[in-house]
């Protein structure tokens, strides 16, 4: 696709969304640049490669929360609220919103700043994912006390 014709959708995709602010008293887990070769087949970005990074930035929170190793054993849910574009700084904020014997579950927001554009920012994804603590042998565990 020809980059007038992407800077029109994009364009497109711009004026039809809220543009909203960055959380101020948050500290996002991850920050990131989609590149073309992220891409899908209409010059997109995959949907695919923001899940691998929302599983990223989950299971690093998991990790510290657990103190060592964790498996994704569910993605409970996955919201592609906006499309992300090539070029778009994504802020990758995780929460451990829930925690069981040997789980926990943290909720994933991404939000994109277009072009990497402070004052274009708008929501992209919400997902939340269960982790479980495992050993060296890749079995469950039980938490350390929090
Ligand atoms: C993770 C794994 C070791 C857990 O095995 P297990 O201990 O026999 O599983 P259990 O059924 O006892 O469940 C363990 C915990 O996960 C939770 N859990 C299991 N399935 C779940 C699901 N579908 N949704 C939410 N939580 C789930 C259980 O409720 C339990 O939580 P708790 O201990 O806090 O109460 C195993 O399922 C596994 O190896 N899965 C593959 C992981 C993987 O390869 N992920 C992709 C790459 S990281």
């Amino acid at each position: 696709m020809a980059a007038f014709q992407r800077h029109q959708m994009w364009s497109r995709y711009v004026s039809n969304e809220n543009t909203i602010l960055l959380p101020k008293d948050r500290q996002p887990v991850l920050r990131v640049i989609p590149m073309p070769k992220d891409a899908n087949v209409h010059g997109d970005v995959f949907g695919g490669w923001i899940m691998s990074q929302v599983d990223i930035a989950g299971s690093v929170s998991a990790m510290r929360r657990a103190g060592g190793r964790v498996a994704t054993v569910a993605v409970n849910s996955f919201v592609f609220k906006q499309p992300v574009f090539v070029g778009d700084l994504l802020s990758i904020y995780a929460d451990i919103v829930k925690v069981g014997r040997t789980s926990l579950t943290v909720a994933v927001e991404v939000y994109a700043e277009r072009q990497r554009m402070e004052a274009e920012v708008v929501k992209v994804t919400e997902a939340t994912l269960t982790f479980v603590a495992t050993d060296e042998n890749r079995r469950s565990r039980p938490l350390p006390p929090a």
